[in-house]
């Protein structure tokens, strides 16, 4: 065996992103698997992680150039190249790398001789379900978005029966229910809600009911088997659309609070709330749009801003789960290293990807970009 594998924990440079790829905690599971861990000064600061306690964890905290030296490099969103200088040959990066907004950035890493891993491209088998950062990112994301619009809501989620008289209890519509809406169905049911919700898979309609809110599903309308490859949603077809406007129309004018989390992926968000729709909705209402970085499902949601519309307060984070940067930080660095710990060969000393997981999550490799979902 040669030298120690050496991974380093860059500090975040993005804007806005306040999460950490490794914590304490991983820092010292590396380090059981026989790695080395560099960490940069401040990385995990606005994770609320002292540089200290990655010290206490084992790891070498360094003042600039954690990649100096290093096999595998650790971040939550792809670091610019510049960034990696120093790695070693054929250096792993592996991180949330926006593969198809930051094209040109993959294509550098390929120049630069890099191996980068795109962990939101992790398969959704049952195998890598510990792995699958949108999953953990996702799941947060929900329950802050039910949060954030419970604080903007000039009234209270519960009903409460007070001696001066009745509060009614928020009536709350979340619309699609992968990994974050279940999780905002469960937080706004938590918080005292009237909850109802839909989505183009029926699959979803049970896991609706088990959380105790009351399902909004189009009927009798070809094509509403929405569930594609990996059991994400697909395109519907415009009868099924309409009829979902015609549906939504109706439910929504008596919301208080909605949720939207409809994505599908490589395509840009489905519009699921049109501008006349919101006109319908009572003064006050508030509406959160998860999907407002992929496009928007609410029109006229702006990333980062409260924007009124008719009275509706509409609101969408371009990350949400930053603003839970610690817990978010502590999944998504057990994500990673559950991914990079799955495959740690003892006799290499360093992980081996196979055949399945490498080949979906490696976008670049001996120069080239060789991601299928890139190269078609
Ligand atoms: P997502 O983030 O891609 O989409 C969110 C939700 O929006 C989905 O439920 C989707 O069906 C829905 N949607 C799309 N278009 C819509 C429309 N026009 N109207 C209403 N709803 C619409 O989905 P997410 O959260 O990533 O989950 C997708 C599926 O993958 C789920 O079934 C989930 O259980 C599964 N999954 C499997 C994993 C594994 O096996 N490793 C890990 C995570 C999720």
């Amino acid at each position: 065996m040669g030298a120690k594998t050496t991974i380093a924990v860059l500090r975040e440079r993005a804007s806005g992103e306040h999460r950490v790829a490794a914590t304490p905690e991983t820092v010292k599971k590396f380090i059981g698997l026989g790695a080395a861990v560099r960490v940069e000064a401040g990385a995990g600061a606005s994770a609320s992680i002292t540089d200290e306690a990655y010290r206490a964890a084992g790891a070498e905290v360094v003042e600039s150039s954690a990649a100096q030296g290093a096999d595998i490099v650790l971040g939550v969103q792809g670091p610019e190249v510049d960034l990696l200088g120093g790695v070693n040959p054929g250096a792993w990066v592996a991180a949330s790398l926006d593969p198809f907004g930051q094209r040109a950035r993959v294509d550098a890493y390929a120049a630069a001789g890099l191996e980068a891993l795109a962990m939101e491209f992790m398969p959704r088998i049952t195998r890598a379900q510990s792995m699958d950062i949108l999953s953990s990112q996702s799941n947060l994301a929900g329950y802050k978005a039910v949060i954030v619009a419970a604080d903007i809501y000039g009234r209270a989620f519960p009903m409460m029966m007070t001696a001066a008289g009745t509060v009614s209890a928020a009536k709350v519509f979340v619309m699609g229910v992968g990994v974050a809406g279940l999780q905002a169905i469960a937080t706004a049911r938590r918080l005292g809600g009237q909850v109802s919700a839909t989505d183009v898979r029926s699959a979803t309609k049970e896991q609706i009911q088990s959380l105790g809110a009351k399902p909004i599903f189009v009927e009798n309308v070809s094509g509403i088997e929405g569930e594609g490859a990996g059991g994400y949603a697909t395109e519907m077809s415009p009868e099924y659309q309409a009829a979902q406007a015609e549906l939504v129309s109706s439910h929504i004018a008596k919301q208080d609070i909605v949720i939207t989390t409809a994505l599908i992926p490589g395509r840009p968000a489905p519009r699921l709330i049109t501008d006349a729709q919101i006109a319908t909705m009572k003064p006050g209402s508030v509406i959160f749009d998860l999907a407002v970085s992929a496009g928007g499902n609410v029109e006229g949601s702006v990333a980062d801003e409260v924007v009124e519309k008719h009275g509706v307060k509409i609101v969408g984070y371009s990350n949400t789960a930053t603003h839970l940067a610690a817990d978010a930080s502590a999944l998504f660095s057990r994500n990673l290293f559950n991914f990079l710990s799955a495959f740690w060969d003892k006799e290499a000393g360093k992980p081996v990807l196979d055949e399945e997981i490498g080949s979906a999550v490696r976008l670049t490799q001996g120069g080239k970009v060789v991601n299928e979902r890139l190269l078609g």
